[in-house]
Order: structure tokens, then C-alpha cells, then sequence
């Protein structure tokens, strides 16, 4: 099988790379270079040439702030390529898999989202993805989008990089508490997307939207507090951190956050037998430096 992944250089295309290393699948991974999808016009013609039997879009214009002053390129980048892939993989009978988010739910839930729940995103980062699912599932219905959330690892720049920078430089931080969500170990989501892709291949599953995410619900505050902690534990930071709980109105964004993005993930457990991500094991190998 040929299987090509695009956002090659993020967090997840290069988790990825770590699951399918020795795999016996040809697995081409695409950076922006050889894949542009701000340039939906030449996804056709990309596919044409790579000729892949499977395509993850690990590709996204993830800049939420960024995004809010940047609403044409994030559509392009987040819903008109993600549906010229899925144009193409219908035409030529080849798998999809595309990443969504956790920022589709505007956040006033009470327990974990489920796939069928209203969308009201409150971002234009989470209303271009949420047009991304959309648009992709109607070009392709066998399409299988995975929302996840809270997205970090060794690789690129995310919270758990974050704190530990901010916690060598500082004594005390203050971290938002009152929004809650679920941290994921981008390896996770590699390895549940891995073993979706070789289902799928061997005896095909439903297309639609699935949930993935850590096992565990908490707020950033709560985060950060776990991850000063195995910080400590494992000698990365040889002080204590005082973290700090604020509230969002303490700390003014561009893009307006969900306060609650918990999703569950009973589909992917019944659908594909994967279990949600074990974020704070992954967190303590992290932090480590410790592959998991
Ligand atoms: N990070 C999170 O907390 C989070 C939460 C929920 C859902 N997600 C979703 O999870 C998926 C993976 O996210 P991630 O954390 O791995 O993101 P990431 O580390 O920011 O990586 C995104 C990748 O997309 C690439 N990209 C951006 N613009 C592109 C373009 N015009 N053409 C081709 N590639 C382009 C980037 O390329 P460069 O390396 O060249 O910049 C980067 O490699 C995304 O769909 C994201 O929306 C993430």
C-alpha cells in the first residue's frame, strides 16, 4: 500500500513517521514543498503524480490566535484542500483519514462530547476545520475524520514545551483554569491512525467522524501542574514551579477557547477496538526525554 501523509514537519506527521518507521508500507510523507495546501488548485495534480492508495492529512493551519486575522488562508489551508484530497481519493478509491478538533464544540456542554453533538465553533481556527469536515465528507462519505485535542509531544512547539520553558525561566505562572479538556500524545493519535488505516484497508469501516483524545479530562492549570511535577520527578527541573490558577478573563486571547472540550471516545473504542490516548504516561516519557 502507498500511503501518503501530509504536514510531514508537525507534531503528528513526524509521530507518524516514528509508527510507520519499518513498516512494510511504502509511506511518503509530504511537507509543505512537495504538498501546498494553501494551493488547493494543484491538490489534483499533486495526487495524480504520488498516486497514493491512502492519504492522512496531518497538514493544518493550527495558528488558533493567528487564524482570527488570517480567515482566508486557514479556509484554504483547513476546509478547500482537505476537500480537494477527498475529491481525488473518491474518484481513485483511495482511503482517507483527516485530523479535526476538539474547538468544532463551543465549549457550554456538561458531559464529554459525542460525534452527533451540535457543532458551534468559536474560533475562526475551529470554524475553518469545522468546514473542513463538513466539505469532506460530503465530496467523500468513506472519509474518517478523527477530532482530537490538546495535541502534544516531543516534536514542534505545544504547551508541555511551553511550561518547561517558561518553568526554567520563572519561579511562578499563571495558568488558565477554567477551561477543561483532554490532553493527547501525538503518538497516540499515530498509532490509533496506523491501526485505522490497516482495518480499513483489510475489511473497510465506516466513514464519519470519530473521537480521540487522553483518557483523562483537566484544566491547563491542572496540566501544568502535572507537568512541573514529572519535571521534577525525572530531574528536568531541579526547582519547584508555583503555578497559579487564573481565570480566561486574566488572560485575553485572540480567539475565544470552548471552557469544556471534553470528547468522548466510546466510538473508536466499539468501532476500532482503540483506546483513548494514556496522556500522563506519555507525558512522564516526554518530559523525560524518554521515548514511550
Ligand atoms: N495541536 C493541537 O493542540 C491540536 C488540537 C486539536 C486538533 N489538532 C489537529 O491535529 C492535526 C495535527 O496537528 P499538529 O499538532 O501536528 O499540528 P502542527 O504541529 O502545527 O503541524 C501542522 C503541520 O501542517 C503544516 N502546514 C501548515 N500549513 C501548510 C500548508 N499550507 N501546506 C502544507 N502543510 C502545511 C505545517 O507545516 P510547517 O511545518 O511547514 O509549518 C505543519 O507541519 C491538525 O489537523 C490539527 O488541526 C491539533
Amino acid at each position: 500500500m502507498k500511503i501518503l501523509v501530509t504536514g510531514a514537519n508537525g507534531q503528528l506527521g513526524k509521530c507518524l513517521a516514528d509508527v510507520f518507521q519499518a513498516s512494510e508500507h511504502d509511506v511518503v510523507f509530504a511537507d509543505r514543498a512537495l504538498v501546498d495546501l494553501s494551493e488547493p488548485e494543484h491538490i489534483c495534480q499533486k495526487l495524480d503524480n504520488l498516486k497514493p492508495d491512502f492519504v492522512i492529512n496531518a497538514a493544518a493551519y493550527t495558528a488558533v490566535d493567528k487564524a482570527e486575522a488570517e480567515p482566508e488562508l486557514a479556509q484554504l489551508i483547513n476546509a478547500s484542500s482537505p476537500e480537494a484530497i477527498a475529491l481525488w481519493c473518491s474518484a481513485n478509491k483511495a482511503g482517507f483519514i483527516h485530523v479535526s478538533t476538539d474547538y468544532v464544540f463551543d465549549g457550554t456542554a456538561t458531559r464529554p462530547y459525542v460525534e452527533t453533538d451540535s457543532v458551534n465553533p468559536t474560533s475562526v481556527y475551529g470554524k475553518t476545520k469545522l468546514a473542513g469536515e463538513i466539505v469532506v465528507l460530503q465530496a467523500y462519505p468513506a472519509a474518517i475524520i478523527i477530532r482530537t485535542a490538546w495535541v502534544f509531544s516531543e516534536y514542534g512547539s505545544n504547551f508541555v514545551k511551553t511550561m518547561l520553558r517558561l518553568g526554567a525561566q520563572r519561579d511562578e505562572l499563571k495558568v488558565v483554569a477554567d477551561q477543561v479538556g483532554c490532553p493527547t500524545y501525538a503518538g497516540d493519535i499515530a498509532a490509533a491512525i496506523k491501526d485505522i488505516v490497516l482495518k480499513v484497508a483489510d475489511s473497510g469501516r465506516d466513514g464519519g467522524v470519530y473521537h480521540f483524545c487522553g483518557d483523562k479530562a483537566v484544566s491547563w492549570f491542572e496540566f501544568a501542574q502535572q507537568v512541573f511535577a514529572a519535571a521534577k520527578e525525572h530531574g528536568v527541573l531541579l526547582k519547584d514551579v508555583v503555578v497559579q490558577p487564573i481565570p480566561t478573563s486574566e488572560y485575553p486571547t485572540p480567539a475565544r477557547r470552548p471552557a469544556f472540550s471534553v470528547l468522548s471516545t466510546a466510538k473508536m473504542l466499539d468501532s476500532f477496538g482503540v483506546l483513548p490516548s494514556d496522556w500522563q504516561n506519555a507525558l512522564s516519557h516526554v518530559v523525560s526525554g524518554v521515548r514511550p
